[in-house]
């Protein structure tokens, strides 16, 4: 400590004080000691649910977006309304379309009985997202871990924060700018809808409205969303809606995504460049999209002794 001089001494100290205030770093190792084997038995649950019913992973996956979208990966997506509380899940980006909550508390139900109030529910759900990803054929990255779960949520912040499917490219590059993301995250990122489903709702202006939509695809997808009234879902990926795959880009090139906002990616622009390279490459969006996730699973998490370990993934102790 000689070669520090008292002023760097105090800035060094000063430093430390206030990243301890503000609360650790995540880390890939958060809960090595305090529950071996978290890991696996979070992917094994995962995988019985998607045996049963492929379609949860794509949900799950949405579930984390919607988390960290609002206030941050604090898990305050799963807080249940009550009489006295209004939380997320029915804000107007989430209500009858989120679902998979059945399978976030099973896992916490068997992570409870092994490790008793010691895993988030935060980090519950941004292992489970990884592993459906994985499960369905995606890339597989190590998840960061340490967040801990909100005691409140926020029904206005899920309807200001979340984007709707009716955006167009500038409100998408700047809604994910707001969360400290770019504009190639948010490209990657949105080839989540390589799996999943979206309700007529979601995408009738595209198939009645939009010119830059290819006219057969637009046709059959007419034939189950009729231009008022029925609410059908139909898959966001053309093509392999339970595969994590390329092929959503491959389809946008084909003007065949499913919502406004998916073929908002391929406007002609510079970041063209991204949704082709994509659609010619599996690897280049693998590898993108990994890195994304871990950034957007680093929103603003609650550390340290802030928030707190939920018991029940769907109300605050
Ligand atoms: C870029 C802005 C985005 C918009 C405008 C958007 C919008 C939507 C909409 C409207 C739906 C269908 C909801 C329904 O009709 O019930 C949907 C589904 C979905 N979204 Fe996004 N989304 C975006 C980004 C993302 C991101 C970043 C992820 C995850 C990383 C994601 C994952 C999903 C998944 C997996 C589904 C299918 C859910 C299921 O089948 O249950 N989306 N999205
Ligand atoms: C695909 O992308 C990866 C990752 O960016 C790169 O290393 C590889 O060379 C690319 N493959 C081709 C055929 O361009």
């Amino acid at each position: 400590m000689a070669f520090l001089s008292k002023s760097s001494l105090a800035l060094l100290l000063f430093l430390l004080a206030a990243s301890a205030v503000r609360g650790q770093r995540l880390s890939h190792k958060f809960y090595s000691r305090s529950c071996p084997g978290l890991q696996p038995l979070i992917r094994d649950i995962v995988q019985q649910a998607l045996r049963d019913d492929p379609t949860l992973g794509a949900s799950i996956l949405r579930l984390f977006f919607h988390d960290c979208f609002v206030n941050g990966c604090d898990a305050s997506v799963l807080l249940d309304d009550t009489p006295f509380f209004v939380g997320e899940k029915n804000a107007p980006p989430n209500m009858n379309s989120l679902r998979g909550f059945q399978v976030i508390d099973v896992i916490k139900e068997r992570v409870e009985s092994r490790c008793r109030a010691t895993v988030s529910c935060a980090d519950i759900l941004a292992l489970a997202a990884r592993d459906s990803v994985a499960l369905l054929g995606g890339p597989y990255w190590a998840v960061y871990l340490g967040r801990r779960d909100a005691r409140t949520a926020s029904r206005q912040a899920a309807t200001l924060n979340l984007p709707p499917p009716g955006e167009s490219f500038t409100n998408l590059v700047s809604s994910f700018a707001a969360k400290g993301l770019g504009t190639r995250d948010m490209i990657a990122l949105s080839g989540a809808h390589t799996i999943g489903q979206a309700r007529c709702s979601s995408f009738r202006p595209r198939i009645y409205g939009d010119s830059n939509v290819d006219p057969s695809f637009a046709s059959i997808r007419r034939q189950t969303c009729p231009p008022l009234g029925g609410n059908n879902l139909a898959s966001l990926d053309v093509q392999s809606p339970t595969v994590f795959d390329n092929k959503y880009y491959q389809n946008l090139v084909a003007r065949r995504g499913l919502l406004h906002s998916d073929q908002e990616l391929l406007n002609g622009g510079s970041f063209d460049f991204f949704v082709r390279s994509y659609s010619l490459n599996q690897t280049a969006f693998f590898n993108d999209f990994s890195s994304a996730m871990i950034r957007m699973g680093n929103i603003r998490p609650l550390t340290g002794s802030n928030g707190e370990v939920r018991l029940n993934c769907r109300k605050w102790n």
